[in-house]
This record gives C-alpha cells, structure tokens and sequence, in this order.
C-alpha cells in the first residue's frame, strides 16, 4: 500500500494521452472466451483491474501475452478451466463479466458471487435470471454461482433495471445462442457499443447497441480479431475537473468529446472555455468555477462516475450546487473526507448540498472507492498545503500512471510508501519533513 502526496495551488498547464477505457477492456478481455482464434487488442489501459482480469483468464487456462505496448494478445483455444475465484474476483466485480462467455462457449461456469462494494449492494440477480431465460440451469451454492447449458436459446430479455455488466455479459451469452435474442431496458453507455462493435468484427450479428433495445441474431461459431480499445472518458472527465478546479488551461489527446457531452455542457455550465477536435479536447479556465446542479444518470446523462470529481468542484466554487446520485445508494464516501479538508457540504438522503468555500485546507485523507479517490486528489490539487491521500490502491484500479499523468501537466505529486510519517502540518520547525518540503523533494 502507498500514498499520494499531492501540493496544491498549481494551475494544471500542458497535454496529456488519454488511456484506452477501463469499463471497455474488461468486457472485451471476457469476451475473448467466446472464440478459440487468437484475439488482438490495442489501447488497452495499463491498470491494476486489466491485471486482475489477465490473471483470472491465466488461471482458465487462457494464454494471453502482453506487449511492451500494453497490447495483449488473447488465445482462449487452451483453456481447461471454467472457475473463477473468490480471491480474484472479490477485488474486482467485474470479473463476474466472464459468466455469459463461459456458459455460452463451453456450457458451463463457476463463478464466485462478487459481494458488495463500497458504493453499493451490487446485485447481480439480473445476469443470473437472463441466463436462466436462455436456457441455462443457474444456482448459487457456497458463495459460488453455478451454471450449466446446452446451447443457449435465443430470449427476449427486459433488464428491471438498466445496467451496464448485465447488459454486456448476456449480450455475450446471446451471440452464440440459438435463434434471436432481444435486450430490453438494455444500457447504452459508449462501453457496450465498443464491445458489440469487437464482437461484430469476431462475427457477431448485433443491432441496435447504444440503444435501450438490443437483437442479436445468434451464430454457431466466433472467429478471432483484432479492437482497439475506445477511449476513457471517466479519465477525460478527471483531468478535465482537474484542469478547471486548479484555474488551467490542459489539452487531452486520443479522446473523443462525443463520448461525454452531459459532463462537458455542466463543465461549460461551471465557466470553463473548451475546444475540441476528431481526437482531443482542451480546457481553460481562469477564474473560480460556478456551482453547478447535477444529477447522475444511466448514459446519456451524466455519469455516476463523474459525481465525485464535481462534488469537489463545488465544493470550492462560486455559489451552492446539488449533486444526487440516483444509481447508487452508497456513493458519498468521499464528502466525509471532504469535511475533513474544509468542504462545507449536507447530506440530504441521495443528495449532497455543497456551499463553495474559496480553498479546501490540507489534510491527511483515505480513499475508499475508485472514483472517490480520484476526487481526493482533486481536491488535493485546490487545497493549501500538501493532501496526503491514503489506500490508493483503489485508484490504481482505474487511472493509469496518474501521478505521471498529473506531473506532466505541472502538478506537484508523488507517491510515498506507507512508512511517511506526514507529521504535524504546518509546524514551521519541521522544515525538513513537512510534506510540502518532502513533496519537493
Ligand atoms: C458499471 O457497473 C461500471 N463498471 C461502473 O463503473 C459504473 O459506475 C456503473 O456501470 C454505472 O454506470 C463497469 O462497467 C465494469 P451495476 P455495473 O452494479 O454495470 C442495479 C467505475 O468506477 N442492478 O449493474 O456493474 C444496481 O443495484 C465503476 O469504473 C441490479 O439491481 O453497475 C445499480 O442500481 C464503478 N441487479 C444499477 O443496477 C443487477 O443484476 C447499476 O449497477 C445488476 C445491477
């Protein structure tokens, strides 16, 4: 475990590449099961979760070689195990992503259930119940979901409610299912168009991805592929924040601003100037931010991922905005840390009420969840003083290289082992271990 000292009071200035997308990688890693030809995927994001879910097709059996490039060549044609374990999978649920592939390719599956999350419950009863609907005979037993099938079915599916990994694992259930199969309710985030478009180019028959009413039209067999990953607009999102909160002017290369139009209108909302072109997008800013009212939203709206990084926009804006979190019921970990370093925020049942002060004060905080601490180094980087973010393991999962990341665009940053003592702030005599003058090393 290490931890991030992050300086504030520097305008982020300069250009950074934006990664290939997280939630994009894990789904089309498992969907590499579905076909034994060799798969060939580019711009995958070099993160903690892509090394968990290498690992997981590893212990299958999988053969799966990494390039310098952080290109990964996939071959499922040796795989002789269709278990995915606790130990894995509880640190990333995603991995439950594996499931539809697994019972469509080879009939069975053995999956440990994910748990819950810090942000949430998490269930998973509607991937279980889709599966059911297309034929496959699914129990849990012993923390372990079981699963058995002939050929999958051909069904028509409505999700109660709209979810992304339900979405994507039983549209990759349905592409080598018997007859055709329909999603309803289906979600229609920029990350399940990505995999349907991979699973095209492998032969799948797809309509109608990035809508809420999916039909697949189910085939015998998958070839191999070659997919570039589609770009991160969460990391786009951050360093945008970023760039607006510290008072900057950045350019973010390899992404797309069609990709996160709801997040860019509210950060045009809070005063920040933004250009964009075919692949990059450049922010500036020169004054405080505004408050700005947001309300998260399964894709088109604004995304649950990017409410952390504006509850910390207004908590040094201009103003009083409120942010609801809908999808969510346990996604405000991040405002208790906050009210550490200054905020000045209520919470009112799923809604956070944020007063802008004019700085955030440094402060010793924890991250609790991938996009929390994320929005701790925000804040960070618009609080005096030096922030010491604790357990960032959690960012790790979904930011690559961040510290680079932020470095590169003049940001003051650095991670620390556990052994850092951050000391009294502000104690003038500890001129040499303070952690503005550890942070400068
Ligand atoms: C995806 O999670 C993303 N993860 C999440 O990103 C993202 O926050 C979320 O979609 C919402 O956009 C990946 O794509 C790997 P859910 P997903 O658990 O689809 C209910 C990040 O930070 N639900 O399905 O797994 C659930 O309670 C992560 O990158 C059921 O009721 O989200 C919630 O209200 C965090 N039954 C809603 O659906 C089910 O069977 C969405 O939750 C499944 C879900």
């Amino acid at each position: 475990m290490s931890r991030l000292l992050v300086d504030g009071g520097t305008p982020l200035e300069g250009e950074i590449r934006i990664s290939g997308a997280k939630n994009s990688a894990l789904p089309i890693l498992a969907a590499c099961l579905l076909t034994d030809e060799p798969m060939h995927l580019v711009n995958v994001p070099h993160l903690l979760d892509v090394t968990t879910t290498v690992e997981l097709l590893r212990r299958m059996g999988v053969e799966v070689t990494v390039h310098d490039t952080m290109d990964l060549e996939i071959g499922a044609g040796s795989i002789r195990s269709f278990f995915a374990p606790y130990e894995l999978v509880k640190t990333m649920r995603a991995s439950i992503l594996v499931l539809g592939p697994l019972v469509a390719r080879h009939g069975e599956a053995h999956v440990s259930l994910p748990g819950g999350c810090a942000i949430g419950v998490r269930p998973v009863d509607l991937h279980l119940e889709g599966l059911r609907r297309m034929g496959a005979e699914v129990w849990v037993e012993n923390g372990y979901i079981r699963a058995r099938a002939g050929r999958l079915r051909g069904a028509h599916l409505f999700l109660d409610v709209v979810s992304v990994t339900a979405t994507e694992n039983l549209l990759m259930a349905a592409v080598l299912a018997e007859g055709e199969s329909v999603i309803d309710n289906a979600a229609c985030e920029p990350e399940v168009v990505d995999l349907a478009r991979c699973l095209t180019r492998m032969g799948a028959r797809i309509r109608g991805a990035g809508t809420d009413h999916i039909v697949v039209e189910g085939v015998p067999r998958l070839h191999g592929a070659r997919h570039r990953i589609l770009p991160d607009r969460i990391e786009t999102g951050t360093y945008l924040a970023a760039a607006l909160l510290t008072r900057g002017h950045v350019r973010l290369k390899h992404t797309r601003l069609d990709l996160l139009e709801a997040v860019v209108e509210k950060l045009r909302e809070a005063g920040a100037e933004i250009a964009y072109g075919p692949d990059w997008i450049e922010l500036r800013s020169v004054s405080r931010p505004r408050a700005v009212d947001v309300t998260t939203a399964p894709y088109p709206g604004f995304p649950t991922d990017m409410q952390a990084q504006f509850t910390v926009l207004n908590a040094v804006a201009e103003g009083v905005g409120t942010v609801r979190e809908t999808i969510f019921e346990n996604r405000f970990m991040h405002v208790h840390e906050l009210q550490r370093m200054g905020a000045d925020i209520r919470l009112s049942g799923r809604t956070a009420i944020v007063r802008g002060v004019p700085a955030l004060q440094s402060a010793p905080v924890t991250a609790t969840d991938l996009r929390a601490s994320a929005s701790l180094v925000l804040a960070g980087l618009g609080a005096e003083g030096t922030t010491v973010v604790d357990c960032i393991h959690h960012i790790d999962r979904g930011y690559e290289c961040i510290e680079e990341k932020l470095t590169q665009l003049g940001a003051r940053i650095r991670r620390v082992g556990l052994n850092y003592d951050p000391g009294v702030f502000g104690r003038a005599e500890d001129t040499d271990s303070t952690p503005s003058a550890m942070a400068r090393g």
